[in-house]
């Protein structure tokens, strides 16, 4: 039988790990934060995207890991970095960073069959104030929306832990993009939405696993996806912001299964 249909699922689709699973969740997580943490000393002026993907594609090797991004759906690389007014699914390549740049590095790595999925904000010298207050304030979404994470509570409640704190700094959250479950597999049920009404939609459960990863804007939340057909950048052109963590349901909040080693996850800070 297919590894994802095994063991018990809700109404939802939403499939229930058992107590053992969240160990393997834990080490795949835990390399992916890892790998965040150590590739930070190469985000500075004048570096290109892709040398930062050529390394996280080694260090994944060196791990005895798999990139879980590299052939999902034709996508080439280990990891996309989404720079400046780029909401997410930025490609790696020639373009070299500029002073004041800000840039999201997303990472997904598969360890012995479970997939950890992480992602955060880095800065190319100099950060700008507002470039600042956009990651600050996308940072604390996601842990806010992590904090509403408790059996009872429903995806309602955690988007609309985000949304409201992000509109409350009058800032937006991204509709075209959402979290998602994961495990064995890299998406699945379910769609975890960075917007909503307490209450509402799926209750959650111990044992689910899932991302959160809101991309919040200065403007406003549309999108478009450039000819690369992966590209996703805000409509206005104006500054993005993007974190995510994957986190397991415990019996009473969150589980944290992409914690940084190096307590590196925010803020952002200078190679330069
Ligand atoms: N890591 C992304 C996520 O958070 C997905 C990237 S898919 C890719 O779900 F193909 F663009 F790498
Ligand atoms: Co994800
Ligand atoms: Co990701």
């Amino acid at each position: 039988m297919n590894e994802d249909l095994r063991g018990r699922q809700t109404k939802d689709g939403i499939r229930i790990y058992e107590a053992g699973d969240f160990a393997g969740m834990h080490a795949a997580g835990a390399l992916a934060a890892r790998i965040l943490d150590d590739i930070a000393g190469l985000v500075f002026v004048g570096q290109t995207t892709g040398a930062i993907d050529k390394r996280i594609t080694e260090m994944v090797e060196e791990a005895g890991a798999t990139s879980a991004t590299i052939g999902y759906k034709g996508y080439q690389h280990a990891s996309c970095i989404s720079v400046n007014h780029v909401v997410c699914h930025g490609i790696p390549g020639d373009k070299t960073l500029k002073d004041g740049d800000i840039l999201n590095i997303d990472v997904t790595v598969i360890v012995d069959g479970w997939f950890g999925d992480t992602s955060r904000m880095y800065v190319a010298g100099k950060l700008p104030r507002k470039a600042e207050r956009l990651i600050q304030v996308t940072h604390d979404a996601l842990m806010l929306g992590i904090e509403a994470v408790k059996p009872g509570n429903t995806f309602g409640d955690i988007g609309h832990a985000i949304q409201s704190y992000a509109e409350s700094h009058r800032m937006s959250v991204v509709r075209d993009f959402c979290g998602h479950g994961l495990g064995r597999v890299f998406h699945a049920p379910p769609n975890v939405l960075h917007y909503g009404r307490p209450g509402t939609g799926a209750v959650l459960e111990e044992g689910m696993f899932f991302t959160i990863e809101p991309m919040v804007n200065l403007g406003r939340p549309e999108t478009k996806t450039l000819a690369d057909d992966w590209t996703a950048v805000t409509r206005d052109k104006s500054l993005s912001a993007q974190f995510e963590h994957s986190v397991g349901v415990t019996a009473d909040g969150a589980e944290i299964f992409t914690l940084s080693p190096g307590g590196l996850f925010h803020p952002t800070y200078t190679a330069d």
